[in-house]
């Protein structure tokens, strides 16, 4: 059985005109009609192919995290497999090992715009094997081409692999040791491209922290190329990219220096959407089990006669990342800021698209039932939160509808037949009916007219002076919300950051990243050492003996300019603005901020350091709570 098996899908992937079997055109599959006896590999079996693949290769499995990051200021959502094992990639030992592997939920918005083409999504699954200081280039590439197209395993032919490769720059040379590996397992040096950093190195979305060149395998589908100069990484859907190998042997540092680290990592990502896509020759990601039901449900829904692709993708898409951010182990719900605020967004162009294509009825907590049943198997919390799911969706839904109609009326005269939309329209359309401005901006695309985005900024900052940085602000310097509590520590974190500098007397201690939340402050810091207990003593003493002074926390508005002249220190992050909030507290510290705070610094309480840690090279991480 196992020989037939493989047999059918080597003959799938491989292009052999089984006219008996399938329908061709222009040398695609473009059906696999299923045979008695055989199987296809779909997500599932894929996924298990893959684990067991590395685990004869003696990976550990690891388990499938969170989509939220608990308390993690650098992303709102797990962008790859790798985010959970940054301090593992930067040297700390892995209880289960050098060698891992695993699937990944993930979700991504850096890319929403090319949502509703072939291969691009915001929720995705990802395998992923890292090596933690043990393999490298040689057996990392070996593996990932006997995984491909291996009879045992997947299959595909070799011949329509197609490898992009690091092509170097001023900060880091030539990847030609990866290429040679390819070439002497056979790739023939003209499907090898070398490009640039853009599509060739990554690193955790330009932050700092473990990075390196990587080298990319792309699956040509076999469609016409779209012009001369077609090639791997051209987006014209000839080739999809399905399996990323990164050799992540720098670290990006604070000042965006790329210092090599001690340790020589593995980092992969396969897109399990696209290799399932890839290999039964399906024309997009949308044709894959997980997807199909989804979109045929939709376009049950719909009323026009002839349902607009991209508005059934987007909706497919959007529907499966609002259900899995609705349903995942850290609860998230629709809101203004933060990860509340991706979820609203995507559930209202859900159902803007879901206008587009004639559905007025309730529909977004149908298809979420579809998602849960599609996927509850591996993600039984989906069933446990199905309840809370389905409910938050219908509450935003209904909110939502009764804006939608009267702000696309108004959109439409605010328009008319002007060439640019103001500011000032955006920020009303925000304000007044919950229009995200990436739905403003859609809309004025539709219609062929820009928005004055700065505008929007503009209005959208001073509206926050107006409220007292109030509720529709999304709150900066790692808030998750207003609350008393949290704005307590959030003054406190103020305090800590001075007190560091005066305790540890280096002038130059940043912030590098702040969560606070009800609970607890979290604050991390450039240091290149841990605290002894004595240091942290008096940095606690520090903090407290400010506290009982009763210092007043005052805000001004200043220049950027005059602020950068009167804050010794701070996170000048302001891009928009010329001008910002400087918070003073008392005689003791200055910051650019732009709140909340408390008003005297006599609210807090007993401030108690409760942990401090290493995150990376160079940065220490500080929790701290008020009793
Ligand atoms: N972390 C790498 C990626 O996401 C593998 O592409």
């Amino acid at each position: 059985m196992e020989g037939e098996f493989n047999t059918l899908i080597w003959l799938i992937g491989s292009g052999l005109p089984l006219n008996k079997y399938k329908k061709w055109e222009k040398g695609i599959i473009v059906h696999v009609v299923s045979l008695e006896g055989y199987e296809v590999i779909d997500s599932q079996k894929l996924k298990t192919l893959f684990i067991d693949f590395f685990r004869e290769k003696n990976h550990s499995v690891i388990s499938n995290a969170s989509l939220v990051p608990e308390g993690d200021p650098t992303v709102l959502f797990t962008p790859a497999g790798m985010h959970p094992l940054v301090p593992f990639l930067l040297g700390q030992p892995h209880p289960l090992g050098k060698r891992l592997v695993n699937v990944q939920k993930c979700l991504r918005t850096d890319d929403i715009d090319e949502v509703g083409d072939d291969t691009h999504l915001t929720f995705f699954e990802m395998l992923g094997n890292w090596s933690l200081g043990d393999y490298f280039k040689k057996e990392s590439i070996a593996w990932s081409l006997e995984f491909l197209t291996d009879r045992r395993w997947l299959s595909l032919p070799k011949e329509r692999l197609y490898i992009t490769v690091f092509a170097g720059d001023e900060g880091a040379p030539r990847d030609v040791e990866t290429a040679r590996i390819w070439m002497d397992l056979g790739i023939p040096k003209e499907r090898i491209f070398f490009l640039g950093k853009k599509d060739n190195w990554w690193g955790p979305s330009g932050a700092t922290g473990p990075c390196g060149p990587d080298t990319e395998i792309f699956y040509d589908t076999g469609k016409d190329p779209c012009t001369e100069n077609c090639k791997p990484g051209c987006s014209c859907g000839k080739y999809f990219e399905i399996w990323n190998n990164v050799f992540m042997e720098y670290n990006k540092t604070a000042s965006g220096k790329f210092e090599l680290l001690e340790q020589k990592n593995v980092d992969t990502g396969m897109g399990v959407e696209r290799t399932v896509a890839a290999l039964q020759g399906m024309r997009s990601v949308y044709e894959v089990e997980t997807f199909k039901p989804i979109v045929e449900k939709i376009v049950d829904a719909a009323v026009t006669a002839d349902p607009a692709e991209r508005s059934l993708r987007i909706i497919t898409d959007h529907i499966r990342a609002a259900t899995f951010i609705l349903g995942d182990e850290n609860p998230i719900v629709p809101s203004n800021v933060e990860q509340g605020y991706v979820l609203r967004r995507l559930i209202r162009r859900v159902i803007r698209h879901g206008k587009i294509l004639g559905i007025e009825s309730e529909f977004l907590s149908v298809l979420a039932n579809i998602v849960i049943d599609l996927n509850q198997e591996e993600y039984p919390i989906l069933l446990k939160k199905r309840d809370l799911v389905l409910n938050e969706l219908r509450k935003e839904e209904a909110k939502f509808r009764n804006t939608l109609e009267k702000g696309l009326r108004k959109f439409q005269q605010m328009t008319g037949d002007k060439r640019k939309m103001s500011g000032k329209d955006a920020f009303l359309l925000y304000q007044s009916f919950g229009f995200p401005l990436e739905m403003t901006r859609e809309l004025a695309q539709e219609k062929g007219i820009s928005v004055d985005e700065e505008g929007f900024t503009k209005e959208f900052e001073r509206h926050q002076l107006l409220s007292r940085a109030g509720a529709t602000k999304r709150f900066k310097g790692g808030l998750s919300d207003a609350s008393e509590r949290t704005m307590k520590l959030h003054t406190a974190t103020h305090l800590l950051n001075e007190a560091l500098r005066r305790v540890l007397e280096k002038e130059d201690i940043v912030q590098k990243g702040s969560n606070i939340t009800p609970k607890r402050l979290r604050f991390d810091f450039n240091f290149d050492r841990k605290l002894t207990d004595d240091e942290l003593k008096r940095v606690e003493t520090v903090v407290n003996t400010q506290i009982k002074r009763s210092l007043p926390v005052e805000m001004q508005e200043m220049s950027l300019e005059e602020a950068k002249t009167r804050v010794a220190q701070g996170v000048f992050e302001q891009k928009y603005s010329e001008k910002v909030f400087v918070y003073f507290i008392g005689d003791f510290s200055t910051e650019i901020c732009g709140g909340p705070h408390v008003k005297n610094t006599i609210e807090l309480g007993e401030f108690k350091i409760i942990k401090e840690e290493s995150v990376a090279a160079g940065i220490r991480r500080i929790r701290a709570i008020l009793e």
